[in-house]
Formats: C-alpha cells, structure tokens, sequence
C-alpha cells in the first residue's frame, strides 16, 4: 500500500481515490480544475495552535508570529489569525495582504533588507508591533518618517553558517540580513539619538529548513553575547519532511530547546517571538496536477500541467519533493522525471522518483507544498496562478481562485477594450 506519511493529517486512501479534510481529490479535480493547492484545514489549524501550545506552556510570554512570505494569501492568515497568530511581513505588499485579512496590526512585526520610504510609512500608518531595523540606512529612515516614538527590534546577524542550501541560509558572517555583531554598538548608539526610535529588543533569523536543533542554539547564544533586552525575536527556520527518509525535529522538541536555550542565556523576564513559515504551513498542502503526457526518451518523462509556474523550489535551491499518482496504488512503479509544462529542462519538479503507472490523464499529488510555492507562483508560459482550496469535514471552499487570461492579459496597456 502506498506510503501516506508525507500527507497531511486527515489524508486517507479511499478505493481508488484519496480524500484529504475528507474530500476526494478527483472530485475536486472536477470542481477547481488543475494545478490547484489543497490545504487541510484542520492540519493548519492544529499546527497552530500546536506552536503556540508548545511555546506558551514553556513560556509565558511567548508570541508565534507566521512568517507570511511562506503563503501570502489572506485565506491562511485568515485561518491563522482565528488561532490568535500574530505575523511577520516583508515590505507592504505583505503588510497590506495581512491588514486586508484583518490581523491585529498590535501582533505584525516588519522586516526587510532593503526597505523603501513606503513600506516605513505603510508600517508607521499600521501602528505595527515592531518594526525590525536591518541596518543604517532603515534607522535614517524610520528617524525622517516617523513622528511618534516607535517600536523596533535591531536585527543581528548571528554569523552562523547554518546546515542549509546556500539559498535558504540568512545567518552568516557575509549575509545581506542584519547588522554585523561588531557594528551592533554603533547601531545601538545611532538608534539612541534618535527621539522616535524606541529599541526594544534583538532578531535573528538564520535561515530556512534547518533540521539541526544545535544552530538554533547557537542562535539564542550569539545574541546573548550582544547584551541585555527585553524582547528577542528568533525568527522561524525549522524544517520538514519532504521525503519519506527525512528526519524533522517536531515543533514540541523545537520549542522545548529554544525556549530553555533562551531561559538559561537570555533570560525568563524577555518576550520572546518566533516566526515559523514552512514548518507550519508546508506539510498541510499539498499540490494537484493530472499528466499531460508520459514520454520514453533517454528517459521517462512523465508531465502535468504545472510546474516551474507553481513550485519554484526545485529551481532555486534543489528541493526534492515526493510524488504520488493517484489511485495506482498497487500498480508496478517506474522510475521516472516528473516534469512540468514549462520550456526549460529545469522544469523538473522532482527527477527519479519512483511513480506507479502513470499514464495520461491520472492525478498526481505532491506532498508538502504548503509553503512557499504559491509564493513564488508566476506566469511562465502564460500559466495562471492555481486556486487555493481548503478542506474540512468533506467540504471544500475555495480561498484563492484561479487567475484568468484575461487578468493576464489586462495588465497590458493599450490593447484595446
Ligand atoms: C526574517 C524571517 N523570519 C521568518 C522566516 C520564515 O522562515 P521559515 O519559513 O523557514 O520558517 C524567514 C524566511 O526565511 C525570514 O526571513
């Protein structure tokens, strides 16, 4: 039988079919169309409430803030929200999706490497919880802009080289994020002259699907070596499965070393803030596609109708992901490239996979593409960005619907009505 571990929670094989949030996957097929992403409602909802859990029991003042570049729809926020979630956004354009989806601007915090007057001004209208100041030029920013005295955290950069693809890692000595440790006193000192800067407290953020628990401790130490505030932000990083071998901390254990790390280096008076992205959205969708075409050249190529247009992490840094056609579950495997629609070769979204009996016209379903693959959805070859549908208790609701040519096409100026 297949294995449907990389599934979210509620996924369960239903004859020749798969229900996740109890709806069949062919059903909704025939209702969205494909590609489409499937979120487990409930799967969402209890990783909230399980990050939140699990830093809360440990730490009373704790806050879990979803990292909204993981799905910038107001349809997750929305969901998240409902958990009493707080977020962290990039710039306005984030800012504005989380406002529209009505989160408490109290519980936003703002970052960004390179922020513009405008996102300062659209976080200073917000009255967010904090802005995080990256570096100099953001500190002469917020002083021009802001005319009451405002919240910041300083973002440090840790200077570890986290276990990560290259792409992913944030916290070394030559990132593009944060202040180097050596020029944190000047920061600290420029921050203080100025009357609408109200420091508060540190972040940091090392990077994306870090497995090893020990970087994240190397983290806490590294800020505590910077000196003594009141709220440390630890930003998110915490990785997933994506193949059935991967190993993954669990977010109870993940908590349970952070939040002692941070009691016994930082201390227990601190507000202490994380950022999870992939590692509380990712294994709750997934992605549905039907294949195109299954061609033997030098090798077996099986296509559907996605892929660098909805998942781009293969492309940037190699992600592996698991796939399953739907349905063939006891038919003989081949090995196969499961590749998109797109005209590149490096439109593969997962190469030697192991796939039962893929022929034309089957589902396919690739698991943990919760995170950062609506993100990063674009219009390659004119493909329109996918519906986003969450399922709960054998009903489905569409969050996000598909792009239409005509949006595609309308942004073009002087076609003509
Ligand atoms: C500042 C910051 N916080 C949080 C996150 C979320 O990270 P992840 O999705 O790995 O949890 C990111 C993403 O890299 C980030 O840059």
């Amino acid at each position: 039988m297949a294995d449907i571990s990389l599934l979210p929670a509620s996924a369960a094989i239903d004859g020749n079919d798969l229900r996740i949030g109890g709806c069949l996957l062919t059903e909704l097929a025939a209702e969205f169309g494909t590609p489409a992403f499937v979120i487990d409602e409930q799967a969402l909802r209890d990783r909230a409430s399980r990050y939140a859990d699990a830093f809360g029991a440990r730490h009373a003042r704790s806050q879990v803030h979803f990292a909204v570049k993981a799905f910038p729809s107001a349809s997750v926020i929305r969901v998240l929200a409902d958990e009493g979630l707080g977020f962290d956004v990039v710039g306005g354009g984030e800012l504005a999706i989380a406002l529209a989806a009505g989160a408490d601007p109290a519980k936003i915090v703002m970052h960004g490497n390179a922020k513009s007057d405008r996102d300062i001004e659209a976080a200073l209208a917000a009255r967010i919880g904090y802005i995080v100041v990256d570096g100099f030029d953001d500190i002469d920013r917020i002083a021009a802009l802001a005319r009451d005295r405002t919240p910041v955290l300083l973002r440090v950069s840790p200077g570890i080289d986290s276990a990560t693809h290259a792409a992913l890692a944030t916290g070394g000595k030559a990132s593009k994020f944060g202040v180097p440790a050596e020029q944190v006193p000047d920061a600290i000192a420029r921050m203080a002259a100025v009357p609408a800067i109200d420091l508060r407290g540190l972040h940091a953020h090392i990077g994306s699907q870090i497995l090893n628990l020990d970087q994240f401790e190397a983290e806490v130490a590294a800020l505590a070596s910077v000196g003594e505030f009141g709220v440390y932000d630890l930003g998110g990083g915490l990785g997933v499965r994506y193949e059935q071998a991967d190993v993954a901390p669990a977010i109870d254990d993940y908590a349970g070393r952070l939040v002692a790390a941070a009691h016994r280096q930082l201390g227990p008076d601190i507000d202490l803030l994380v950022e999870p992205g992939r590692s509380l959205v990712a294994p709750t969708g997934v992605t549905l596609y039907r294949v195109l075409t299954v061609k033997q050249t030098g090798r077996l190529h099986v296509a559907v109708d996605g892929g660098m247009g909805d998942n781009l992490e293969p492309s940037l840094y190699g992600q592996r992901f698991s796939p399953m056609t739907v349905g063939n579950w006891d038919a003989p495997a081949v090995l196969a490239d499961l590749v998109g629609r797109h005209c590149e070769s490096g439109d593969v979204i997962t190469p030697d996979v192991w796939l039962a009996s893929p022929r034309v016209g089957d589902l396919v379903v690739v698991p943990v593409t919760g995170a950062y693959c609506f993100t990063m959805c674009n219009n390659y070859n004119g493909a329109l960005k996918p519906p986003v549908i969450f399922c709960a208790g054998g009903s489905a609701r569409l969050g996000v619907r598909r792009e239409t040519y005509a949006e595609w096409v309308g942004r073009e100026v002087g076609l003509g009505s």
